[in-house]
C-alpha cells in the first residue's frame, strides 16, 4: 500500500529531458493536451526571420499527415496571421470558413487538410516576435474562451521549448563571434557574405529535405549554422587571407587547413559549453569540416565523393561558392549572377552537387531580393535595408547569422 499513489504517478512530460528533436518534444506537450482537450489535432510552429520578414514551418505534432511542412512565405503577406502580429494577442478562428476568401497558401492548405478550427499564439524572444504557435482541430467551434488559458499554458511550454532551442544557438554563435573579436581578426568576406549565404543556403535546403523526406529543423539548423563555415579562417594568418593576388601552392595548402581548424574550434566551443548531446552538433561540425569536398572527390580535407559527403555541406558549398562569386574578393570582382549561374553549372560536373545547384538556379527572384536586403557596400560594411512596414531598429538580432557584426 506504502507509496501507491506516487508509485503509480508517471511523468508524463520526463521525456522533455531527452536529446530529441523539437517535433517530437512537441508530440510529448501534444499527448498531455489531448487528455484534456482532446479536439485539438495539430501543434504546428513556426519560426520568424525579421530581416526577412521570413516566416517558416520549424516544428509540428500532427494526427495525420503533417499539412504544412517546408513551407515558407512573408509575414506582411500572410493575411490574417500579419494581422495577429500587429495586435501582438492571440488570435481565435472557430470556424475557418473565413480562410475561404483568403489568398495565402498556407491558409488554404490548413482549410483543404479538414481543419475547421484554430487557435494562434504568438511567440516572442526579447520582446520581439520569434515565430507562432498554432493549435488546429477537425472541429469547429471547438476554442471556447474556457479552453483558451490552459492552451496558453501549453502554448508557453511549446514556446520556451523552442526558445531553448534558439538559445543554445545563441550562445554557439556569441562564443564564435567572441573568438573571432578577440582574435583581432580581419576576414576579408564580409558580414554581408554570412547573412547572404546563410539565406541562399535554406532555400535550397528546404526544397532538398521536401524532396527527401529531411524535416523542418533540419533547415533551420542549416540556416543557424551556415555563416560559421569558415571560422577556421581565424587561424589562418592575415597575409595570406588577404593576399590581394593569387596565393602560392604553399599558400593555399594552409589555406586549406581551415576546414580542419574549424570544425577542431567548434568541438572546442560545444565542449565548453556543455552542448555536445545537443540535436544540431553533427550538423554545424560537417558544415565546418567539409564544406570544400568535391563531388567527384577532389576537394578537401578528406577527399569524400558524392554522397559520403554530407547533405548539409554539399549545400553550404553551392551557396558559398556562388556568394563568393557573385561578391568583390581581395583577388577577385564580382561577378553577375548569369555568369555566376553559368560557373556553377560547369561545377555541377564535378565539383558541386547538381541537385543542389539546380535548386538554387530556380530561385532567381529570392535571390535577387536576398542581394537586395543585404548588400555589400564599398570596404566591404554592411548595409540592411530593414522591412520598412515594420519599422525594426538595428538593434534587434535574430539569433541566426549575426555572426559578422565583428568581422567587420
Ligand atoms: P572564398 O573566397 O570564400 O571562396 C570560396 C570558394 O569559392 C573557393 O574555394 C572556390 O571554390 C570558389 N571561388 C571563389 N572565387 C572563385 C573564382 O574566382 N573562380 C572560381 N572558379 N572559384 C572561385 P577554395 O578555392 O577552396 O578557396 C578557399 C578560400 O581560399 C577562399 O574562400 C579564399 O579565402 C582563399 N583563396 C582561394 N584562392 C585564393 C586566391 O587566389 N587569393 C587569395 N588571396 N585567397 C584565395
Ligand atoms: C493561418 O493562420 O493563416 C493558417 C495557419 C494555421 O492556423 O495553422
Ligand atoms: C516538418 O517538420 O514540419 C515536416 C517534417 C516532419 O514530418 O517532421
Ligand atoms: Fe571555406
Ligand atoms: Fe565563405
Amino acid at each position: 500500500m506504502r507509496n501507491k499513489t506516487a508509485c503509480a504517478h508517471q511523468d508524463l512530460l520526463n521525456q522533455l529531458n531527452e536529446k530529441i528533436s523539437v517535433s517530437e518534444k512537441i508530440s510529448f506537450l501534444h499527448r498531455v493536451l489531448r487528455q484534456k482537450c482532446s479536439f485539438v489535432d495539430r501543434i504546428g510552429v513556426a519560426v520568424y526571420d525579421p530581416r526577412c520578414d521570413i516566416l517558416k514551418t520549424f516544428a509540428h505534432s500532427t494526427e495525420g499527415g503533417n499539412p504544412l511542412g517546408h513551407y515558407q512565405c512573408k509575414l506582411r503577406d500572410a493575411g490574417s496571421l500579419y494581422q495577429t502580429y500587429l495586435d501582438g494577442k492571440p488570435r481565435v478562428i472557430n470556424d475557418l470558413a473565413v480562410f475561404d476568401q483568403s489568398h495565402s497558401e498556407h491558409a488554404k492548405k490548413i482549410k483543404a487538410h479538414g481543419y475547421r478550427a484554430s487557435y494562434t499564439v504568438p511567440m516572442y524572444q526579447n520582446q520581439q516576435l520569434a515565430g507562432f504557435v498554432f493549435f488546429n482541430s477537425q472541429r469547429p467551434g471547438v476554442f471556447t474562451e474556457a479552453m483558451l488559458p490552459y492552451l496558453d499554458m501549453i502554448a508557453r511550454l511549446v514556446s520556451l521549448l523552442v526558445s531553448f532551442e534558439l538559445k543554445q544557438v545563441q550562445t554557439l554563435q556569441g562564443a564564435l563571434r567572441t573568438a573571432i573579436c578577440f582574435s583581432g581578426h580581419k576576414d576579408p568576406e564580409t558580414g554581408g557574405h554570412l547573412e547572404r549565404m546563410a539565406r541562399f543556403s535554406r532555400l535550397i535546403a528546404n526544397d532538398i529535405a521536401r524532396d527527401n523526406g529531411l524535416d523542418d529543423e533540419f533547415v533551420e539548423s542549416i540556416f543557424w549554422f551556415a555563416p560559421m563555415h569558415d571560422i577556421g579562417k581565424i587561424a589562418i594568418p592575415d597575409e595570406i587571407l588577404r593576399k590581394p593576388g593569387k596565393l602560392t601552392p604553399d599558400e593555399f595548402e594552409i589555406m586549406k587547413t581551415h576546414a580542419t581548424k574549424g570544425r577542431q574550434m567548434i568541438e572546442a566551443m560545444l565542449g565548453n559549453f556543455g552542448l555536445n548531446g545537443a540535436g544540431f552538433v553533427s550538423v554545424v561540425c560537417h558544415i565546418a569540416e567539409h564544406h570544400h569536398e568535391n563531388f567527384d572527390g577532389s576537394g578537401y580535407p578528406r577527399g569524400l565523393a558524392g554522397a559520403a559527403i554530407p547533405i548539409e555541406a554539399r549545400i553550404i558549398a553551392v551557396a558559398d561558392v556562388f556568394d563568393a562569386l557573385t561578391s568583390k574578393r581581395p583577388y577577385k570582382e564580382a561577378w553577375s549572377n548569369d555568369a555566376a549561374f553559368e560557373t556553377l553549372r560547369d561545377m555541377s560536373r564535378w565539383k558541386l552537387d547538381r541537385q543542389c545547384v539546380d535548386i538554387l538556379i530556380s530561385h532567381r527572384r529570392e535571390i535577387e531580393e536576398i542581394q537586395c536586403v543585404f548588400r555589400d557596400e564599398e570596404e566591404g560594411h554592411l548595409t540592411t535595408e530593414e522591412p520598412t512596414a515594420f519599422g525594426f531598429s538595428s538593434l534587434f538580432h535574430f539569433p541566426a547569422a549575426d555572426l559578422a557584426a565583428c568581422v567587420l
